[in-house]
C-alpha cells in the first residue's frame, strides 16, 4: 500500500494528515505556532516557525510506516501571505499574513487611482488589503532598505515546499490570491508587475496544484512533492467541491463560501474573488476575516471556559448582535478600519445570549457572502474546526435556510493528499442538519437587522481613526 502526505499549512497550527491510496486517512499530526499581532490591524507569522513545525510534524506522522513506502506531499497553504527572501533565500523579515489590514492606504490607491476596472481586467479581482500585492507596496514604501535586500517573494506554503525540495514553485490557486496574477490565462500579469515595478524574476515559477515541483527527503522520505494549493482550494479538493452545483463552506480563523466553475467568471459583484482551481477549472470565493476565531476568542480570551457555554434559544425579541469585524472585514465591505462588536447587552444577557450571538454573527456574515452568488444554493459541504459545534451547524443552516453536510476530513490537508496521490473521492458527510423552518421568520428579521448596523459602524470607525 502506498502513503500519501497532506500538509496544511494554517494560521493557528499545521495539521498534517497520511492517506493510503484509497483516500483512508491512517494518522494526523497537528502542530501550533505563534502569531503575532504587533500593532492593531497586523497580523505576523515567522516562516522558521512554519518550517520547524512541518519538519517535527512529518517526522512524527511517518514514523510508524515504511518510510519508502510514502509516495507523494502535498501542501495547502494560508493564502496572500508575503513571505521575502534574500538573496541566500533566507527570510528577511516576519511574512503579513491573510488578515494583516495594515495596507490599507496602498489598497485604496490601487482600487481608486489604478482603478477597479483595470484590476479586474489584468487579474479578474479588485484589491483587498490582505491579498499580496497592497502588502508588498508596504513594505517598499514603509521598510525601504529590507525592500532593497528582497531577491524572492513567495506564499506560505511555497516557502514550506521551498525548504522541502530546494525549488521555488507556486500552483494557479494560490497565486489568485496575489493580485499580480492573471487568472484567466494563469500566469503572472506583466502589467501589474510593472504597477508594482518587481521583476518576474522574484517570483516562483507556476505550476497547476498537481503537478510535480521536486522531490523531498526530509524525514528519511524520498517522495514526490507536487505545487499544492491555497488552503481553500485544498478544502475544495477535500470535500470534492470540484463541479458547479457544489459549495463548500469552510469555518476556520476565516470564513469561506467556495463555489466551482468550468470558465473563467468577472463576476459581477466585486466583493467575490475570481480565482484558479486544482483541476484546471475556476472558483468564485467570498472570505470573511473571522469565523471560528470569533468563537476561539469568546470562550479563551472572554469565558476563560473550555468551550461548554450552553446555547440560548432564539428569541424574537432579542437584541442582542454580534459582530465578527475582529480584523476588519474583506466580504463584502473591504474594510480595514471597522472592528468587532456585541451590540445590545442588557443586564440579563447571559453567556449562553452571548454564545448564540457569535455563532449567529458568524453566520450572518456567511450569508452576506452567499448572497453575492447570483444562484440558489440549495446544499453545502462545511468543513473546519468550526464544525466541532453542532449548534452552531443548526443556527448555520436556520440562518442560511439551507442543508448542510457536515464532512468527515479535515479538508486542505486531505485535499493536498488527494492531489499528491492524484485521485478525487467523495467525501464522508458526519451528519447533515436541516434549517429548522420554525426559526426561518426569527432570522430573516435578525439578519435583515444585522445588515442595518454594518454602515453605522462603518461611519463610526472612518471618523473615529
Ligand atoms: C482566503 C483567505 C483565508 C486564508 C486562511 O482568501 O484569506 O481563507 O486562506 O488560511
Amino acid at each position: 500500500m502506498n502513503y500519501y502526505v497532506g500538509i496544511d499549512l494554517g494560521t493557528s497550527a499545521v495539521k498534517l494528515i497520511l492517506a493510503d491510496e484509497n483516500g483512508k486517512t491512517v494518522n494526523s499530526v497537528s502542530k501550533e505556532y505563534p502569531i503575532f499581532f504587533p500593532q492593531p490591524g497586523y497580523s505576523e507569522q515567522n516562516p522558521e516557525d512554519w518550517w520547524s513545525a512541518v519538519s517535527e510534524g512529518l517526522e512524527e506522522l511517518t514514523s510508524g510506516v515504511d518510510k519508502s513506502l510514502v509516495k507523494g506531499v502535498g501542501c495547502a497553504g494560508q493564502m496572500h501571505g508575503l513571505v521575502m527572501l534574500d538573496e541566500n533565500m533566507n527570510v528577511l523579515r516576519p511574512a503579513l499574513l491573510w488578515n494583516d489590514v495594515r495596507a490599507g492606504k496602498q489598497t485604496d490607491y490601487l482600487n481608486k487611482v489604478i482603478s477597479e476596472e483595470r484590476l479586474r481586467e489584468y487579474t479578474g479581482n479588485i484589491a483587498f488589503a490582505g491579498f499580496t500585492a497592497p502588502k508588498l507596496m508596504w513594505v517598499k514604501e514603509n521598510e525601504p532598505e529590507l525592500f532593497g535586500k528582497c531577491r524572492k517573494i513567495c506564499l506560505p506554503k511555497d516557502y514550506i515546499n521551498y525548504k522541502l525540495t530546494g525549488n521555488l514553485a507556486t500552483d494557479v490557486s494560490d497565486a489568485s490570491g496575489t493580485l499580480y496574477f492573471d487568472v484567466e490565462n494563469r500566469r503572472w500579469s506583466k502589467e501589474m508587475l510593472d504597477i508594482l515595478g518587481i521583476d518576474e524574476s522574484y517570483l516562483p515559477a507556476v505550476y497547476e496544484s498537481a503537478e510535480t515541483i521536486g522531490e523531498t527527503n526530509a524525514a528519511g522520505l524520498s517522495a514526490k512533492v507536487i505545487a499544492g494549493a491555497g488552503d481553500n482550494a485544498g478544502a475544495a479538493a477535500g470535500t470534492n467541491t470540484l463541479t458547479p452545483g457544489r459549495c463548500n463552506i469552510s469555518l476556520g480563523t476565516s470564513g469561506t463560501v467556495f463555489i466551482p466553475s468550468d470558465k473563467f467568471i468577472l463576476p459581477q459583484n466585486s466583493a467575490l474573488h475570481s480565482f484558479c482551481h486544482v483541476n484546471g477549472k475556476y472558483h468564485l470565493m467570498g472570505c470573511i476575516l473571522s469565523a471560528a476565531s470569533c468563537n476561539k476568542w469568546l470562550n479563551e480570551t472572554v469565558f476563560d471556559s473550555g468551550y461548554d457555554v450552553s446555547v440560548s434559544a432564539p428569541k424574537k425579541e432579542d437584541t442582542l448582535y454580534f459582530m465578527p469585524y475582529m480584523s476588519g472585514e474583506r466580504c463584502p465591505h473591504n474594510d480595514t478600519s471597522v472592528k468587532g462588536a456585541f451590540i445590545g447587552l442588557t443586564h440579563a444577557t447571559s453567556r449562553s445570549d452571548m454564545q448564540r450571538a457569535v455563532f449567529e454573527g458568524v453566520s450572518f456574515a456567511i450569508k452576506d457572502c452567499i448572497e453575492l452568488y447570483p444562484d440558489k444554493i440549495d446544499f453545502a459541504t462545511v468543513c473546519g474546526g468550526g464544525t466541532k459545534s453542532r449548534e452552531w451547524m443548526q443556527i448555520l443552516a436556520d440562518v442560511l435556510g439551507i442543508e448542510l453536510g457536515i464532512i468527515d476530513n479535515e479538508g486542505p490537508s486531505y485535499g493536498a493528499a488527494l492531489l499528491a496521490a492524484g485521485v478525487a473521492i467523495e467525501p464522508g458527510i458526519k451528519y447533515t442538519v436541516k434549517p429548522n423552518l420554525n426559526f426561518s421568520e426569527i432570522y430573516d428579521i435578525k439578519y435583515s437587522k444585522f445588515k442595518q448596523l454594518y454602515p453605522i459602524m462603518q461611519d463610526f470607525y472612518k471618523e473615529c481613526l
